[in-house]
């Protein structure tokens, strides 16, 4: 897939990382290429290219968010026409929030009507999305919105990064409670005291 990124940060990084192992073709939209932050993924990955976030987004297929999540509300609008193509949110309005929108994903459906939308890759920390991996098994993903497109599209690059399986949390109604469901990672991670290697698996009989 052609996947812009949007955002040179941890979960920026750890995403283009996977994906361009995984074979996909990756370039980063930043506000400014020059940034500590650009300038450690371009050392990371100095094959990748940063362009500006009008110019990275050009011939994408999908989008991925890696901004604070109030970000969108001037992004997405400079954006131009974005029909048809996949917007994956990762952000959690945890710090800040978009406001009047609940989160990132609302204000991206409200500002972009006719794009494929979708909220993944939050629920967990930019460690485990750059090694899904836990005693040579994969953790699982989870995937919420009403794009069926834009869900499979997810569940493909979360299996590609090496998560087992990206459940189908829902659809629109159901992508505040998967921001909840980060929400309880960074306690269990933070304010518990578990550390950032933990992750969520799905177990069933
Ligand atoms: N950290 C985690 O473990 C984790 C896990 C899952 C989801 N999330 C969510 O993912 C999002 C990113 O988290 P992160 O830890 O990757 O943050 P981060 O390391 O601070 O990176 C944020 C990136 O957003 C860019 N940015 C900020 N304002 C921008 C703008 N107006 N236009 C374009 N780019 C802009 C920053 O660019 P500059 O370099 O120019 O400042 C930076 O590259 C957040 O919404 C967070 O809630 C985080």
């Amino acid at each position: 897939m052609k996947i812009t990124i949007l955002g040179t940060g941890n979960v920026g990084s750890a995403l283009g990382k996977g994906w361009i192992v995984a074979g996909h073709s990756v370039l980063f939209g930043a506000r400014n290429s020059a940034s500590p932050k650009a300038q450690k993924i371009q050392d990371l990955l100095p094959d990748v290219r940063i362009q500006s976030v009008e110019d990275a987004v050009k011939g994408a297929e999908v989008l991925v968010i890696t901004t604070p999540p109030e970000v969108v509300l001037d992004l997405i609008p400079s954006l131009g026409d974005l029909s048809g193509k996949i917007i994956i949110d990762a952000t959690n309005s945890v710090r800040t929030r978009p406001g009047p929108y609940p989160t990132a994903f609302h204000a991206i459906k409200a500002l972009a009507p006719s794009a494929e939308v979708v909220k993944c890759f939050n629920t967990t920390g930019f460690e485990n999305l750059a090694d899904p991996v836990y005693q040579g098994t994969g953790i699982d993903m989870f995937a919420a919105g009403n794009s069926l497109v834009a869900k499979q599209a997810a569940s493909k690059l979360a299996r590609d990064l090496g998560f087992e399986t990206c459940y189908d949390f829902g659809g629109d109604d159901k992508v505040e409670l998967l921001e909840k469901l980060a929400l309880s990672w960074i306690n269990l991670a933070l304010m518990q005291g578990l550390g950032r290697n933990i992750a969520f698996k799905l177990v069933k009989r």
